[in-house]
């Protein structure tokens, strides 16, 4: 979803402006634009699609200037053309921002009625104008922002800048995340950024606006206030985000690096939480008591939820607590009813998911005691939470979720066992056998990753398909979900999943010998239901690809495809059979030729409802 930075510097900004955003554009855009301020004059420079189009620009006509803003733009208001690019410019006030300011029909005709002519479709161009209006008013560049602050209804991350004065900035926050950014010797000057990846080349001195705070830069430093205006310091932190390594190293894609990368972050994950000497869970850290915990509510979006729906499978059978999980932008409307002193998890990669944020909030007013398991630790989730528990993926570039996904399954399988424990569902004993499944995963993963070029063959089919249709049971069947999330998100085919034992409520209607069917069937006590429902597909001629560690005879019909996964533990089968649905993914998308790191329409942090 939309990148903002800003840079004020000792010398021209406009390139370090577009490399900043080419660390941003793992959010997901499609269109671009910087704009900067020389001898107190300002220009910009847009284009539709990828930062080439806007470097292109650049070498063409470049821009000088030590101060700017930059921004990528993920359409909301408007279609993705230059015209609707940011920077909006309205009367010397140019704007970045990241969100949706939600009462913008009515400031527009407010803002029309008063001569404001507008050049855009988007929601942010009321906010140049009314700066712009405060600043007719005779105000301050910094009375007219918080003076129009005040009139905004969304979400919002914003910078400004203002024609006349070449050393000032202006950043505000509610709701989206903002990083500043303290330069030093080697990179003089301040910093913005939607994270600290932006500003990994600069600093690692980094600070983050709390909702409602606003900031005034100069090339000299930052004076932050908060919504009541008052002046106020947030703390410097040092961002580990230049110590960490964002490039696809011998891969062609970030994807392919991080489903490869899974078998080394699951082992960090999985250190963080178990004791490896004495087999057992640690979460030592966390204040939340599971033994008289009435219920758990999970709320998630995209690959989280399904992550979360393994989590209630395996919170329920081997930690002994009723569990309910809901998409989290249905779960914020409905008004759930929450059991008196119960807790709530939150699962996100980015931690700035709108509608995850916005349930958390829903939990909190219900006094419900927060958890949450994310990837980002300064995150506005992890910030909002009573215990935090970290997946240690390191950065996801890829927009479609692999590694952090299953870290997200590796913390919830140790936390099901934490829980067990607590609960006295599971014994010492068991939990030394299920902490050992857990220590294999990382080795099994690797054994599937050796079946890469088979599942790179298998894919040519795939992608001559139309549609596919993916069945699991238990566990399988968000991993079944996930499988055909991953399909249709990069490789734009469409693909849907079914509990097995649904199959014959509808979707059997479907099946052809054109329709691949992707079924998910480890040997578990479930097999022999999803092999009989597989049969029903095999004798309406569906093509079926098998995933499974059983034999090819036990599945008893015609495959047209097997995809062998190591033998394990039940407890851990979902972590071992979410790498063939990846590969799958990404073999197909390859073939079909699409843009897999960054697919169309599709966002990473998805910041707006
Ligand atoms: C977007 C991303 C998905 C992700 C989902 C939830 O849709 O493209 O990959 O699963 O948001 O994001 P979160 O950061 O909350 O896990």
């Amino acid at each position: 979803m939309c990148g903002i930075v800003g840079i004020i510097g000792t010398s021209p900004v406009a390139g370090d402006l577009v490399d900043a955003l080419k660390r941003l554009e793992y959010r997901g855009y499609d269109s671009a634009g910087i704009a900067t301020l020389h001898e107190g004059k300002l220009a910009r420079r847009r284009a539709k699609g990828k930062l080439k189009a806007l470097e292109t620009r650049l070498n063409g006509e470049p821009l000088a200037g030590n101060l700017g803003i930059g921004h990528t733009r993920w359409a909301t208001h408007g279609k993705p053309t230059e015209v609707n690019a940011h920077p909006h410019i309205s009367d010397g006030v140019s704007v970045v921002h990241n969100g949706i300011i939600e009462n913008f029909k009515s400031l527009r005709s407010d803002l029309e009625k008063d001569g404001f002519v507008f050049e855009t479709e988007t929601d942010t161009e009321v906010i140049a104008h009314l700066i712009a209006r405060e600043l007719k008013a005779n105000k301050s560049p910094q009375e007219a922002v918080r003076d129009s602050l005040g009139s905004l209804e969304g979400a919002f991350a914003l910078a400004v800048i203002f024609e006349g004065h070449d050393d000032l900035m202006i950043g505000a926050r509610r709701g989206s995340p903002f990083a500043i950014g303290f330069g030093d010797e080697d990179s003089p000057g301040m910093y913005i950024g939607s994270d600290a990846i932006a500003l990994a080349p600069f600093t690692n001195k980094v600070s983050y606006l709390e909702d409602g705070d606003w900031v005034v830069l100069t090339g000299q430093g930052a004076t932050i206030y908060n919504e009541k205006n008052e002046e106020i310091e947030r703390s410097i932190s040092t961002s580990m985000a230049q110590a960490l390594v964002v490039d696809k190293g011998n891969h062609r894609h970030f994807m392919a690096k991080e489903i490869h990368e899974q078998p080394d972050v699951i082992s960090r994950t999985l250190s963080h939480y178990i004791d490896l000497g004495k087999e057992c869970v640690d979460f030592s850290s966390l204040s939340i008591d599971f033994k008289t915990l009435p219920r758990l509510s999970i709320a998630a979006c995209g690959t989280a939820y399904y992550a979360g729906v393994v989590g209630k499978y395996l919170i329920e059978q081997w930690g002994g607590l009723p569990v309910d999980i809901d998409i989290a932008s249905e779960f914020r409307y409905r008004e759930p009813l929450m059991s008196e002193g119960g807790a709530a998890l939150f699962i996100s990669q980015s931690g700035e998911t709108a509608d995850s944020l916005a349930s958390l909030k829903y939990c909190k007013q219900q006094n419900q005691k927060i958890l949450s398991i994310v990837n980002v630790n300064e995150s506005s989730i992890a910030r909002e939470s009573d215990d935090v528990l970290p997946t240690l993926a390191g950065p996801e570039i890829g927009v479609a979720s692999t590694k952090a996904f299953t870290c997200q399954l590796t913390v919830l399988a140790a936390l099901a066992i934490h829980i067990g424990r607590q609960r006295g569902v599971i014994d010492e004993a068991k939990e030394s056998e299920l902490v050992r499944s857990l220590v294999e995963v990382p080795r099994l993963i690797s054994e599937v990753l050796a079946y890469e070029e088979e599942i790179d063959r298998i894919s040519h089919s795939l992608s001559q398909a139309r549609d596919v249709l993916y069945l699991g049971r238990g566990m399988s069947f968000p991993i079944a979900m996930e499988g055909a999330l991953k399909l249709k998100e990069i490789s734009y085919i469409h693909a849907e999943a079914y509990a097995a034992g649904e199959l014959k409520h509808g979707p059997i209607a479907l099946i052809d010998e054109n329709m691949p069917v992707i079924v998910v069937a480890p040997e578990d006590r479930l097999f022999d239901k999803t092999i009989s429902n597989m049969q029903e597909v095999a004798a309406r001629g569906g093509q079926i690809i098998f995933i499974s560690d059983a034999t090819r005879e036990s599945a008893g019909c015609d495959l047209a495809h097997h995809i062998v996964i190591p033998k394990c533990h039940e407890f851990v089968t979902a972590l071992i059979t979410a790498i063939p649905v990846q590969l799958l993914a990404y073999y197909t998308a390859v073939h079909m030729g699409t843009d897999v790191d960054q697919p169309r329409n599709l966002a990473k942090s998805v910041t707006v409802e």
